[in-house]
């Protein structure tokens, strides 16, 4: 599968997985893969591809990563969110992109790129709550900062509703929601190469934010075993179900990285992923 720094919607009974879709090391947009059960996966569309207007934010040459997806009930509409780099910029230009379509597996067309409210902004997330109000975590600041923004009612913008929640130094944001508390891993900032993972909750989405330290479990738990955390997937039909889906880069051929997928383990009010070499949907009761 080539689905990067990806994100998993369930609608309708399917599962569609968006990811970068690397070739070598560039950018060749975002592929979707569907699924009804999580363990087999079926190859859909490019949902979303670069340009080839070459005065396009989106031209071929650019930089897209992390896309997330989540469904408008309102509007209907399937709304993408991703890290935008421009063309021959490096990481410079740290945007944030916005992309919609009528049907999950696209074709995506991009509605805007922008700095949310003039913030930079590189690794996101997206969160819907239980109340359909969205939100977009980012790293920003040079990822010093973390900040989250409430979005418009058509998840298409961020509101002036901004705010710094923490200033670490933290990226690869992954958020969800477990018995009223919001969970947040994140990663350190060293490149494609892996760190230590760190768990904050909160009782508010906007903050205080309390650090749990590493939740990570088992061998290789301080670099989160060799990988990096990119989503938290709630399984449909099962409570307190969440599995953990980092990406373990492989820099000098981003096409090969590889998927970790591991349960989070809930038990005694405690959040933490242990290594499992392998294992079933049926460790969630
Ligand atoms: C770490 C980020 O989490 C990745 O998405 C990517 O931007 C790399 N940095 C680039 O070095």
């Amino acid at each position: 599968m080539n689905a990067h720094g990806g994100g998993i919607v369930h609608h309708s009974g399917t599962y569609y997985w968006y990811g970068e879709k690397r070739g070598g090391t560039e950018s060749q947009g975002v592929n979707v893969y569907s699924s009804k059960d999580l363990y087999n996966w079926t190859f859909e569309k490019l949902a979303f591809s670069p340009s080839d207007d070459k005065e396009s934010d989106i031209a071929w040459g650019c930089i897209i990563e992390r896309p997330k997806v989540i469904y408008n009930k309102r509007t209907k509409k399937f709304v993408m969110w991703f890290h935008l780099e421009l063309k021959g910029q490096g990481y410079a230009a740290a945007r944030a992109a916005v992309a919609i379509s009528d049907s999950p597996t696209g074709p995506f067309k991009l509605v805007d790129s922008f700095r949310p409210n003039g913030h930079m902004s590189r690794d996101m997330g997206l969160f819907v709550d239980d109340d359909d109000v969205a939100y977009h975590i980012y790293s920003s600041d040079e990822n010093y900062e973390l900040r989250l923004s409430k979005l418009t009612l058509d998840y298409l913008a961020p509101t002036a509703s901004d705010k710094l929640l923490f200033r670490n130094h933290r990226e690869a944001p992954a958020l969800f929601k477990y018995n009223k508390k919001y969970y947040l891993f994140t990663s350190g900032c060293t490149g494609w190469a892996p760190n230590k993972a760190e768990l904050h909750v909160a009782d508010d989405l906007f903050g205080p934010w309390t650090s749990l330290g590493d939740p990570m479990r088992g061998p290789d738990a301080q670099i989160t075993f060799d990988a990096q955390s990119t989503f938290v997937l709630p399984v449909a039909g099962k409570k307190d179900a969440f599995i953990f889906m980092a990406d373990r880069w492989k820099p000098k051929n981003l096409l090969d990285s590889r998927y970790i997928w591991l349960p989070i383990d809930l038990k005694n009010g405690t959040v933490t992923v242990s290594w499992k070499d392998q294992w079933k949907l049926d460790v969630f009761k």
